[in-house]
């Protein structure tokens, strides 16, 4: 997050109801003390997306959204962390104070590659080989604006020049548009057509750079990896695309910039395309908050086949029950946005009758053995061995497995799971088992937070993800008396304590009778602990054990 004055943005947050916040741009009913939506984050026909007032967060059990008013506003209406902050502190009538705007890092970087992409495309407009260069590449005025593709001259110091003139030259190093080497500065990108890269609320994270009038040089050149720029997490065209992507509840895997543009300027807008790398499990992760329909659009060589198997490896281990992979290959040279310019109908045949990843694994666990001899599906149960032991414990992978098993003629074991697995999956499940008295005495402080000044609360809660979210709300109730429980959401990325979070309710009407209902439990917890130990000191005493003199008081007591 950005270094900005934390009790500021508790103050902002605290002067904010999310629910009047939501309410404005998402149609909510109420639902207990919650209120209830369809989710704006994807794409949803009955309500998953849910707003606590009390604990004044949202989060959509269908996508796993989550977060506080200010989060809410970054990822709907694709502000920064500052223009979120701000737009709310002016409805609160709240001043911003002077230094925030400065110490935020991010929000510089973004303002940085913002200047640049503005500055390249004007540079474009006064161009004439650049823009001829597009023209016959069929890319219109368009899709200029809607990509905002520009022209870095063939010049080392134009974005230099700019920078050193308002003194932000740091930010721009920082944000890899400029170079410094043996104490010069220079140009990164130089004499090439720019394509700007957005992260999915719209703002530029780096460039992609393509060389356009000279041979010499790699044909792109990208931005660097920044604080904003991680190419095996960003998706070229998910900004421009995602809500097409939710329509249509698919979307188009490519390999290039210039396929997006092209399919695009096609009318199909519903893709995105990596970054010169593999399709990672990150990229697979972000684009199914959009949707759970997937196609993979490849060369026919066999680089592509191999990109093609390197992607769907990544997947397996992440997969879900529900979610749908396809692959369509194109027929050799020809590339998305040349193949759609030329037959469209035959693009969207291709799509539309797309190999199912079942099929696709078949075909290349077979190619190059002979199924028909004993060697063949040995071969072929081994390796299929290999697959079905990276994929999840879900109905997919199972009736994969029998797949698998009748080509090849004999069953699949699946390993025996090796210690480690087995002590984690123990403490998974003692994780997830949620004693409900504990469970409502945690809801009760979150929504009644000056219940926590009586620390004596801590003794009486014992899983490990319950005293995980009491420490932290009773250290940020410390820190800041305005304190909600939307101030320790952010922190947990686990899906499963949010949703217990967010599924406790105490309807508690007020203070007063929440501190007798956790009073109440707190004496039924005590209980139940006091009678553990009688228990236990009458198994000692059994035992032979000799009891302290306190001991024997406590069996004493306990008895009366
Ligand atoms: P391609 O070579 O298929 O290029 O690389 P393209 O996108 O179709 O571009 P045109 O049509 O030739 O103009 C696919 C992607 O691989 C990355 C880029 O992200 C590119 O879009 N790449 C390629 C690089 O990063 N560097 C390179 O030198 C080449
Ligand atoms: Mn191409």
């Amino acid at each position: 997050m950005a270094n900005i004055d934390r009790a500021f943005i508790d103050q902002v947050l605290a002067s904010t109801d999310i629910v009047e916040l939501i309410k404005e741009k998402v149609a909510l009913s109420k639902n207990g003390t919650n209120y209830k939506g369809l989710c704006p984050f994807h794409n949803e026909k009955t309500p998953s997306f849910n707003v606590s007032s009390n604990k004044q967060f949202y989060h959509c059990f269908g996508c796993g959204a989550s977060g506080d008013a200010i989060k809410f506003l970054t990822e709907h209406d694709h502000l920064t962390f500052i223009e979120a902050l701000s737009k709310l502190a002016q409805a609160a009538n709240i001043e911003m104070p002077d230094s925030t705007k400065k110490n935020d890092t991010t929000y510089n970087l973004f303002i940085s590659n913002k200047k640049a992409a503005d500055f390249y495309n004007r540079t474009l407009k006064s161009n004439n080989n650049a823009n001829a260069y597009l023209t016959k590449r069929d890319i219109n005025q368009t899709m200029i604006e809607t990509f905002q593709i520009g022209l870095a001259n063939d010049s080392w110091d134009d974005l230099t020049k700019i920078f050193t003139k308002d003194k932000i030259i740091e930010n721009a190093l920082e944000a890899g548009l400029l170079i410094k080497s043996n104490n010069k500065i220079y140009d990164r990108f130089r004499n090439r057509i720019m394509f700007p890269i957005r992260n999915s609320t719209g703002n530029i994270i780096g460039f992609g750079g393509r060389i356009f009038n000279q041979q010499d040089g790699a044909k792109y050149l990208n931005s660097p990896e920044t604080k904003l720029f991680h190419k095996s997490y960003e998706l070229y065209g998910l900004y421009e695309s995602k809500k097409s992507i939710s329509q249509e509840d698919k979307v188009l895997i490519v390999e290039g910039y210039t396929d997006v543009i092209g399919l695009h300027n096609s009318g199909i807008k519903n893709c995105v395309a990596t970054l010169g790398t593999a399709f990672t499990k990150f990229h697979f992760k972000k684009i199914l908050r959009y949707t759970n329909n997937i196609t993979f659009c490849f060369d026919g060589d066999v680089a592509g086949k191999s990109a093609a198997w390197k992607a769907i490896n990544n997947c397996l281990p992440e997969l879900k029950d529900g979610v749908q992979l396809s692959l369509i290959f194109l027929p050799e040279g020809s590339d998305p946005d040349t193949f759609v310019k030329e037959e469209k109908d035959e693009f969207l045949n291709l799509i539309n009758n797309a190999m199912p990843l079942s099929q696709f694994i078949i075909q290349s666990l077979k190619s190059n053995l002979d199924i028909n001899s004993v060697e063949g599906r040995t071969a072929f149960l081994i390796n299929a061995k290999k697959i079905i032991d990276e994929m999840p414990d879900i109905t997919y992978t199972t009736i994969l497995k029998k797949e698998f098993e009748n080509i090849g003629g004999n069953t699949i074991r699946k390993d025996i799971a090796p210690k480690v697995e087995a002590v984690n999956k123990e403490s998974s499940t003692q994780k997830d088992h949620f004693d409900i008295k504990e469970l409502t005495l945690i809801n009760i402080l979150l929504e009644y937070p000056s219940l926590l000044e009586d620390s004596t609360y801590a003794k009486y809660i014992t899983n490990s993800v319950l005293i995980d979210i009491y420490e932290s709300a009773l250290k940020e109730k410390k820190m800041n008396k305005n304190f909600s429980a939307a101030h320790i959401i952010n922190r947990y990325t686990d899906d499963h304590i949010i949703h217990k979070i967010m599924t406790m309710q105490s309807n508690e009407k007020s203070e007063d009778s929440a501190r007798l209902t956790i009073n109440e439990i707190a004496s039924q917890l005590e209980k139940n602990s006091n009678e553990d130990i009688y228990f236990d000191l009458l198994n000692r005493y059994s035992n032979g054990d000799k009891l302290s003199d306190d001991e024997r008081q406590f069996i004493k007591n306990f008895k009366k």
